[in-house]
């Protein structure tokens, strides 16, 4: 994907301005003076600037993912920072922070230097997350101190839940005082054993081995315990369940300062939707019910979880193709997700800009990462849309390296029309 350098002086006018940390939305300007914003307002003057019109779109601060997997190192078949940063940017993302599966996974101080001189030069900024254990075995916890030095904004074992509440315990006391987040992919494995979906009627029918709800629960339960009692910072990913989303209210009720995300796809699909044997539909956490969709979609509306993260997750067609108990968990999502999501929200009531501090302003709260990309003297970084536009997402609007979605024919709303991120204007 290639992007245009942005002219010393550059004036987005017209635009219906969305700034998500002052609550406020009018027709309006962004002038970007040499890539860093000089001045939001509802009448700026060209006086000699490039102008782009961005009458009937929508301009607001680029979206932020704290969740994605691009496979660097070791999977560099499957998607690669470079090839990720382009998914990111077709879906409107401009800082993404990257999970530390990879191959070796990023659980030493060198590994997430790795990842920070790599990104470097990509207009995209990829935050690595440093994992809790070495080689994510669950057992040892790494350098964390010195992994933060290094850049790593938060620590996980995603893809592989903590199993040992001992060890849960530790990386919570001891990332608290470093400020950073600790995310734990939540599943009991001796609930879900070799599941292959979520346990219920359509695993009985379908004749899938099934993963209970409370796979998940108990573990945000557990994990929700063990923040309260160290201080740390919890931040629950991929929410799938409607019981996970209870404890979560019910622990943010209490004054606990704690953090979740669910994903477009959990917010989208159903169970039933595997009736298709479609192992794309494959991810972990499952896909649940009806039930668990509407109260995940409730919860996003009344703040319980917090923002929308895609767990972008490439995976090669020759895995994919495997028989359903064979194919690895994962879909891709970034190009997917603004349109999905806006799709089923705005069914429910929710209006853009609650959506949208969804992808903006509360990701990057999780993070602690700078939130008013529109004050003066910051580097721009912005996405441009059309929130009316319908259309059906193709294998054509994918620029992951890797094809693995369900999304291929949905109907979805909204649609990016531009990014602007690493000084440059990226038109989609
Ligand atoms: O479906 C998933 N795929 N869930 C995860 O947590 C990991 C991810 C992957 O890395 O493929």
């Amino acid at each position: 994907m290639k992007g245009k350098a942005l002219p010393k002086q550059f004036l987005i006018k017209n635009g219906d301005i969305i700034d998500p940390v002052k609550g406020e939305r009018f027709i309006g300007s962004v002038l970007i003076n040499s890539g860093r914003i000089e001045k939001v307002g509802k009448r700026i003057s060209a006086n000699g600037a490039t102008v782009y019109d961005a009458g009937g779109k929508v301009v607001t601060h680029g979206f932020c993912d704290v969740h994605v997997h691009f496979r660097e190192p070791g999977r560099e078949d499957k998607e690669t920072l470079a090839t990720g940063a382009e998914a990111a940017i077709a879906g409107g993302f401009t800082q993404v922070c990257a999970m530390p599966n990879t191959e070796p996974p990023l659980d030493s101080p060198e590994s997430i230097r790795f990842i920070v001189e790599k990104a470097a030069d990509l207009p995209v900024k990829i935050h690595p997350i440093g994992a809790i254990s070495v080689g994510q075995q669950g057992k040892e916890l790494t350098e964390l101190g010195a992994m933060a030095q290094e850049g790593a904004v938060a620590f996980s074992d995603d893809g592989i839940p903590v199993m040992d509440s001992g060890v849960m315990r530790r990386v919570l006391e001891y990332a608290g005082p470093l400020g950073m987040p600790v995310i734990n992919h939540a599943e009991d494995l001796t609930l879900k054993l070799d599941g292959q979906m979520h346990e219920g009627s359509w695993s009985t029918r379908l004749g899938l081995s099934g993963i209970p709800d409370v796979s998940e629960s108990i573990m945000v339960n557990r994990d929700l315990e063990l923040a309260s009692m160290t201080g740390g910072r919890l931040h629950v990913p991929h929410v799938s369940s409607a019981k996970s989303v209870e404890w979560i209210r019910g622990a943010k009720a209490g004054g606990l300062d704690i953090t979740a995300e669910v994903t477009p796809h959990h917010l989208f699909f159903t169970d039933e939707d595997l009736h298709s044997f479609d192992t794309n539909y494959k991810v972990a956490p499952p896909i649940r019910t009806e039930n668990d969709r509407q109260v995940l979609m409730t919860a996003v509306k009344d703040g319980t979880i917090d923002c929308i993260a895609t767990d972008h997750a490439p995976h090669t067609v020759e895995e994919k193709e495997a028989p359903f108990d064979w194919a690895p968990c994962g879909m891709i999502g970034l190009e997917s997700a603004f349109g999905a999501v806006w799709k089923v929200l705005s069914e429910l009531g929710m209006n853009l800009e609650e959506v949208i501090h969804c992808f903006t302003i509360n990701p990057r709260l999780v993070m602690d990462f700078e939130e008013d990309l529109f004050s003066a003297g910051t580097e721009a970084e912005l996405t441009i849309l059309d929130p009316d536009e319908e259309w059906i997402f193709a294998k054509e609007h994918i620029h992951s390296k890797s094809r693995n979605t369900p999304f291929s024919g949905e109907s979805l709303k909204g649609r990016i029309k531009a990014t602007i991120t690493g000084g440059k204007f990226f038109k989609l």
